[in-house]
């Protein structure tokens, strides 16, 4: 959806946040990401806050609320989740500001090792289980194929949106943002959907896969598993590739196909 400035949003909703903030004295809408409806670090009496937001009656509100409901439970890596706000038609999230860039995924980037090791202290972590949480197995239900299912599940705490601009850098520490998917399940699910983004930003499929055993879960998951992600990820994106034909989403649908051959040749 288009992003407006926090300016605009209705004026009730600009005094809860002033409610929670103090004063505003500057806004600056920020790039990246495509749902939120406003992106906007706000420099106020408190300090400086990123406040994320999307009206209440959008399909990613839900979304939002999953986001808000698993910030306490995420690691050092991610910034904290102030406050959450829900009004007027709005739901708005505050957050710490991260004062980075998006990473830099391209082959031989310094980025790529501060990327593994935000993946890999996540990678320690369970989902909690006292809050409603996706499950994988639910997630690639309709990818899977027939008899591999049981592999996506574990209880791991998984992000699975590793687009580099959810990936802020900050001196020599990568930050996770935009945990609209937490996941349980499989802990080598993230490290693919990491080589799936490896792969847009120019890697050839086999360093692609390369990367992803550098992580543990990964190196130790079985062979089966490995190649029942790569058909499913392919399947999920064909179907997204059919649904909204973009050169971007054929770019997407071609490197599921080639990280599943990478991975295994399919099953
Ligand atoms: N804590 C933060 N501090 C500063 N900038 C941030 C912070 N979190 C996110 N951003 C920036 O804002 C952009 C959009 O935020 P985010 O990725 O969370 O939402 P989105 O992708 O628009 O939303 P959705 O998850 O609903 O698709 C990010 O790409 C990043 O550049
Ligand atoms: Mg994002």
């Amino acid at each position: 959806m288009s992003r407006i400035p926090f300016e605009q949003l209705p004026a009730d909703v600009r005094q809860a946040v002033v409610d929670k903030t103090g004063s505003v004295h500057a806004t600056e809408t920020v790039r990246g990401g495509m749902n939120s409806g406003i992106a906007s670090v706000l420099g106020t009496e408190s300090g400086s806050v990123f406040v994320k937001g999307i009206p209440t009656d959008h399909p990613q509100a839900g979304a939002q609320r999953r986001e808000a409901a698993i910030a306490p439970h995420l690691p050092a890596s991610c910034p904290g989740l102030y406050w959450h706000l829900e009004l007027d038609g709005w739901s708005l999230l505050g957050y710490e500001v991260v004062n980075g860039r998006h990473a830099d995924y391209t082959p031989g980037s310094p980025d790529l090792p501060l990327v593994e090791a935000a993946l890999t202290e996540l990678q320690q972590l369970k989902a909690p289980a006292d809050i409603e949480i996706k499950d994988a197995v639910d997630r690639w239900a309709n990818y899977a194929p027939r008899g591999t299912l049981h592999y996506f599940g574990g209880d791991t705490l998984l992000h699975t949106d590793f687009a580099p601009d959810n990936v802020l850098i900050v001196g020599e520490r990568a930050r996770l943002v935009d945990w609209a998917w937490p996941t349980r399940g499989a802990a080598w699910i993230d490290p693919g959907a990491l080589a799936l983004r490896l792969m847009e930003a120019g890697h050839p499929a086999e360093a692609a896969v390369a990367i992803a055993e550098h992580f543990p879960s990964w190196r130790g998951a079985e062979r089966d598993a490995l190649a029942a992600f790569g058909v499913a990820t392919t399947a999920l994106w064909r179907e997204i590739a059919e649904g909204a034909e973009t050169p971007w989403t054929r770019n997407m649908a071609e490197h599921a196909k080639a990280l599943a051959h990478a991975i295994g040749g399919g099953l």
